[in-house]
C-alpha cells in the first residue's frame, strides 16, 4: 500500500486550500456587492460632466471622490549609482556571431508577428496551431499592444507605424469579457502604451495610455479607494457602486506603481500617483506586523486594508511583482520617493534570510532558488517549501538591479546566484527547458553542499509519497526513470513551459550588470532549445510537458512571448546601450519606461 508522507499530506492540504480559495474567490466577486447592500437603488448611468474631450471613463462621476489628492513629488531626481557595467570592446568574430544570433531572434519574432497580423489581427492572441483568435484579456488586442515597443526596439518601423495606427482605434469603453483582471490590464496595456510612447514620442500612444489609465482608475472608486482587482467593468459602467474584495492576491493589488506614477508624470495629473500611494503607504505601515516581518502574505484583505494576516510568504507566483516594483519604482523616480527603497531593503532582508535556499545539485554549483515560507503567528515557527518556479526567475534580475541601485553587493551576489539557479534548471532539464514548477533538496548549509546520491533518491521517494520504497531498490530507480527526473530535481508537479520570459530576463539583466561572457552562451542555448521545441507552422506554442522528447503543444501563445521573451532575447544580443538599464526600467511585462534622471 502507498503511504502518504507528511510532506505529501501537507501538499494535499495546501492544494485543497487553494482550490477552496479559488472557488470562494470567484463567488466573492459577484456576491461581494450585494452582500454589503451597496447596490444603488437605480443603476442609471451617472452624469457626464467636465471636459468633453476627456475619455469615456474620465467623464463618469465617481461615488467616492478623493478628498485630498497627494501631490506629485517635486524636487530634482538624484543620480543613482550606475547599473550597467562598462563593456570591453568586442572582437570582430564575437560581433558577427552576436549579430547572427540577434537576427535569428528577430526572425522568430517576425514569423509570429506576420501570422498574428494575418490571422488574429487586433484580437488578444493568436492560437499558434489552429490559427484561431483568442480574447481573454479584454478583447482589446493584447498581443498588438504588448508588441508595440518590441517592434520599435527591433527596428521594424513599418510594422510599428501600422500597429500604432491600429492601436489608436481600440475602444476601452467596454469589453468582450465578463470580468477584467485589473493587474493584467495595467501591466500589458497601460505598460505597453507608456513604453511605446517613451520610445517613440508618438502622441497617439500617450492618449491611449490615458484612456486605459482612466478606465483602470474607475476600478479604484470604492469606499476605501482600494481597487477592484477582478473587476466587473460593465457594472461600473452602469454606475453600480463597488467595494474592494476581502481576498485578493498580493501581486494584483501591489503592482501599479511603475505604470501609474509614469502616467501621472507624463500627463501632470496626480490622480494615478495618489491612487497607488494610498495602497503602498498602507503596505509600508504593515510591513513589520505580518507573521514574517518584512514581507507580506500572498493573500490580503483589500476591503479591511489588512495586509499582514495570512501565513504564506513568497516572491513567486501571486506575490512576485509587488516586490519587483519596489526597487524599480525607486529607479523610476530617481530616489524622489524614499519609501520604495525602504520597503525594498526591509523585504529583501527577510527574503534573503528565509526564502532563498541552496539546492543540492550534482556539480555542487553555488546557486540559489527562491522558495515559499509558511509562518505561524510570529516568525518563531517557519517552514520552507523548497519549490522553484519559472515565474520566480525574475528574482535574480531584481536583486542584482536593486543591489546596484542601493550599492549593496550582497544583493547583487544573491541575485547572481538566483539567476544561476535558473540557468542550472534549464541546463539540467532533458530538453534544456525549465518546467513551470519543481522541487529541489535544500542543502543544510549554504557554504558547502556536496552531492549525495542516496540523499537525493530518498527525497525523491519522500516527495512521491512512497516511503515504503528502499533507497537502494530497483523500484526507486524505476520511479526516477518513470518520472524522468533530472538529478537535483526531486519532484516536478507542473512540467509545462508556456513561453515564459523570467529566466532570460534575469540572464539579460545580469549580463548588463556584470558583463559575464558565459551568459551569452547560456542565453543562446535557452533560445535554441525554446525555439526548436515550441515552433509551429505559424508561430510558437506553449508546451504541455518538457520532460517528454516530443512535448505535446497546447495551442497557446500568450502576448508575453512577443512582448517579453523575444524582447529580452533580442536585447541580450544587442549593443549594451540599446535600452540601457541606466536610462530605462522595465515593468513586469518587459515594457521599458524612462527613468527620471538629474538634468
Ligand atoms: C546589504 O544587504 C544585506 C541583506 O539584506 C544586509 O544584511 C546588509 O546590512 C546590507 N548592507 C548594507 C551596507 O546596507
Amino acid at each position: 500500500m502507498l503511504l502518504f508522507s507528511r510532506r505529501r499530506v501537507w501538499a494535499l492540504i495546501l492544494t485543497g486550500l487553494i482550490f477552496f480559495f479559488l472557488i470562494s474567490f470567484r463567488r466573492l466577486n459577484s456576491a461581494a456587492l450585494s452582500s454589503v447592500g451597496l447596490y444603488p437603488k437605480n443603476g442609471s448611468p451617472h452624469g457626464a460632466g467636465g471636459d468633453s474631450l476627456a475619455s469615456y471613463w474620465a467623464r463618469i462621476k465617481p461615488h467616492y471622490p478623493v478628498d485630498s489628492m497627494r501631490p506629485l513629488p517635486t524636487g530634482s531626481p538624484s543620480a543613482l549609482p550606475p547599473v550597467q557595467t562598462t563593456f570591453a570592446p568586442e572582437s570582430a568574430t564575437d560581433r558577427s556571431l552576436r549579430l547572427d544570433r540577434q537576427a535569428a531572434v528577430k526572425d522568430a519574432f517576425l514569423r509570429c508577428w506576420k501570422s498574428y497580423r494575418q490571422k488574429a489581427w487586433m484580437s488578444d492572441e493568436l492560437a499558434p496551431i489552429s490559427g484561431h483568435r483568442k480574447g481573454h484579456f479584454g478583447g482589446w488586442g493584447a498581443t498588438l499592444v504588448d508588441s508595440l515597443d518590441t517592434l520599435w526596439i527591433m527596428g521594424l518601423r513599418e510594422q510599428f507605424d501600422e500597429a500604432v495606427a491600429a492601436a489608436a482605434s481600440i475602444s476601452f469603453e467596454t469589453t468582450t469579457i465578463k470580468e477584467v483582471n485589473v493587474f493584467e490590464t495595467n501591466i500589458r496595456y497601460l505598460g505597453g502604451f507608456l513604453a511605446a510612447y517613451d520610445l517613440s514620442g508618438d502622441a497617439r500612444l500617450l492618449k491611449k495610455a490615458r484612456e486605459v489609465g482612466d478606465m483602470l482608475y474607475a476600478a479604484f472608486d470604492t469606499p476605501n479607494r482600494m481597487p477592484m482587482t477582478r473587476w466587473d467593468l460593465h457594472a461600473a459602467s452602469r454606475g453600480q457602486m463597488q467595494v474592494a474584495h476581502e481576498h485578493v492576491l498580493l501581486a494584483e493589488i501591489g503592482t501599479f506603481s511603475l505604470e501609474f506614477i509614469r502616467l501621472s508624470l507624463l500627463t501632470g495629473d496626480p490622480k494615478w500617483f495618489d491612487a497607488v500611494q494610498r495602497i503602498m503607504e498602507a503596505f509600508q505601515e504593515q510591513q513589520q506586523t505580518s507573521h514574517l516581518p518584512g514581507m507580506w502574505p500572498v493573500v490580503v484583505n483589500a476591503r479591511k486594508m489588512e495586509f499582514d494576516k495570512h501565513t504564506d510568504y513568497t516572491l513567486n507566483a501571486m506575490a512576485d511583482s509587488l516586490y519587483e516594483y519596489l526597487p524599480k519604482t525607486h529607479a523610476l523616480v530617481g530616489g524622489l520617493l524614499p519609501m520604495y527603497r525602504e520597503m525594498y531593503e526591509a523585504s529583501m532582508d527577510t527574503a534573503i534570510r528565509y526564502n532563498f535556499f541552496r539546492p543540492m545539485v550534482p556539480d555542487g554549483n553555488d546557486i540559489l532558488i527562491s522558495g515559499m515560507i509558511s509562518a505561524k503567528s510570529d516568525n518563531s515557527h517557519t517552514k520552507l517549501r523548497p519549490e522553484g518556479q519559472h515565474l520566480g526567475c525574475y528574482t535574480g534580475g531584481m536583486l542584482a538591479l536593486g543591489g546596484k541601485l542601493i550599492q549593496n553587493q550582497t544583493h547583487v551576489g544573491t541575485g547572481e546566484k538566483l539567476m544561476d539557479g535558473c540557468v542550472w534548471a534549464y541546463q539540467a532539464a532533458p530538453l534544456g527547458i525549465m518546467p513551470e514548477l519543481f522541487y529541489a533538496l535544500p542543502c543544510k548549509s549554504t557554504e558547502q553542499c556536496a552531492w549525495d546520491e542516496k540523499l537525493w533518491v530518498q527525497e525523491v521517494i519522500d516527495m512521491a509519497g512512497l516511503n515504503n520504497l528502499d533507497v537502494d531498490s530497483a523500484d526507486a530507480e524505476a520511479l526516477i526513470a518513470k518520472k524522468r527526473l533530472p538529478k537535483g530535481y526531486t519532484h516536478i508537479p507542473d512540467a509545462r513551459y508556456i513561453l515564459r520570459p523570467e529566466a532570460i530576463e534575469s540572464v539579460f539583466v545580469l549580463y548588463r550588470i556584470t558583463g559575464r561572457q558565459d551568459l551569452i552562451e547560456s542565453a543562446w542555448k535557452m533560445f535554441e532549445a525554446i525555439d526548436q521545441n515550441t515552433r509551429t507552422e505559424l508561430a510558437n506554442s506553449a508546451l504541455g510537458n518538457v520532460l517528454e522528447d516530443k512535448p505535446p503543444m497546447s495551442d497557446s501563445m500568450e502576448s508575453f512571448w512577443l512582448g517579453e521573451t523575444l524582447k529580452y532575447f533580442y536585447l541580450m544580443f544587442s549593443e549594451p546601450d540599446l535600452i540601457s538599464l541606466d536610462e530605462y526600467v522595465f515593468n513586469t511585462e518587459a515594457h521599458p519606461l524612462k527613468r527620471l534622471l538629474p538634468t
